[in-house]
């Protein structure tokens, strides 16, 4: 059977090991992959070759992904689509698993809805906001680059007096954010999901000031809007000198961790055993309570992701 793997949208840490994997055990199954080359813009113009084993020699320890990606404004129009699925049966493709995030799935899952195809998602982005599963790939690799900036900020931090904030990326979820401020221990945080809870905050901290603290770490994530705000909050109401850090794509780069690496192949060979086994399938994966799971799409595109209560109530200053 021909597979292919295509990427899509926002990349993500693990895209590359779970590439690798994918050639792998493809060929380890008796089938034959091919790659979409640069996510939807690429499948739409038929960029697709057959992958080889020597393709995904050496990248197992990178950022980023081999075959490209894409955000595609042309996939909107159904003479697009038709292109694209009319390129995937040119090589007789019979399934695709797809590495992205809601965006992508809405992609696939329309056009599953006007053209014969199997294909499987894998929830794939930093910003772990895909319903149905609790861990997107790439996420642990995002998380600690953030960890290790704000670890670096806190040197300076700590040396003068000063607030800092720390803006994360994750579209219209607060996830980031909310386990960077777990994790750091920053004294703020500002999320979507939730309300700041801006009077308790002000008490707290300017008794805290009084006492003796010397800096302020806050994190913002950039689905709030809010960071600009913030800073002139530090400057009005606390009257603490304040920068602002937005990390921006840094967030996206960086080696995968051992996490995402060893996620990324489970996922792989969950989504190759499922297109290899079943004649019909529009389905993603998902981890939660512990394995690997499988929903259909259009449950998983209808549904909304939240942030698991005990990250919430371990926030400050929110209701
Ligand atoms: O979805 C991943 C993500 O990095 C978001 O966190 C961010 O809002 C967005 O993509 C940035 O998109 P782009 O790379 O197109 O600027």
């Amino acid at each position: 059977m021909a597979l292919a793997i295509i990427c899509s949208g926002g990349d993500a840490p693990g895209m590359n090991p779970a590439i690798k994997k994918f050639v792998d055990y493809v060929y380890k199954r008796n089938s034959t992959p091919w790659f979409i080359h640069d996510g939807l813009e690429g499948m739409i113009d038929g960029k697709i070759t057959q992958a080889t084993h020597s393709d995904v020699a050496g990248i197992i320890h990178n950022g980023g992904a081999i075959i490209g990606s894409s955000r595609s404004r042309r996939f909107y129009e159904k003479k697009y689509r038709r292109q694209a699925w009319e390129n995937l049966q040119k090589h007789h493709i019979e399934g695709v698993v797809v590495l992205g995030g809601d965006g992508s799935y809405k992609a696939f899952d329309i056009l599953s809805r006007e053209f014969p195809l199997n294909f499987v998602g894998i929830p794939t982005t930093i910003d772990n906001d895909i319903y149905g599963t609790e861990y997107c790939l790439g996420v642990d690799t995002a998380l600690n680059v953030i960890r290790n900036a704000v670890d670096n900020i806190r040197d300076t931090a700590s040396t003068f007096k000063r607030a800092f904030i720390v803006e994360t990326m994750g579209r219209e979820c607060g996830y980031l954010a909310a386990v960077t401020a777990v994790t750091s221990g920053a004294e703020l945080c500002i999320i979507p999901e939730m309300h700041f809870n801006e009077k308790a905050a002000r008490e707290h901290l300017l008794t805290e000031l009084q006492q003796g603290r010397r800096y302020i770490l806050a994190i913002a994530a950039e689905g709030a809007k809010k960071t600009e705000w913030l800073k002139q909050w530090f400057k009005n109401e606390i009257q603490i000198e304040t920068r602002v850090t937005v990390l921006g794509h840094i967030q996206r780069g960086g080696n995968p961790t051992v996490k995402d690496r060893i996620t990324a192949f489970e996922f792989i060979l969950n989504a190759v055993d499922l297109l290899l086994e079943n004649k019909t399938i529009q389905a993603a994966l998902g981890y939660e309570k512990g394995r690997f799971t499988t929903r259909p799409i259009h449950e998983v595109t209808a549904g909304r992701y939240r942030i698991p209560e005990h990250i919430l109530n371990d926030l400050h200053f929110l209701d």
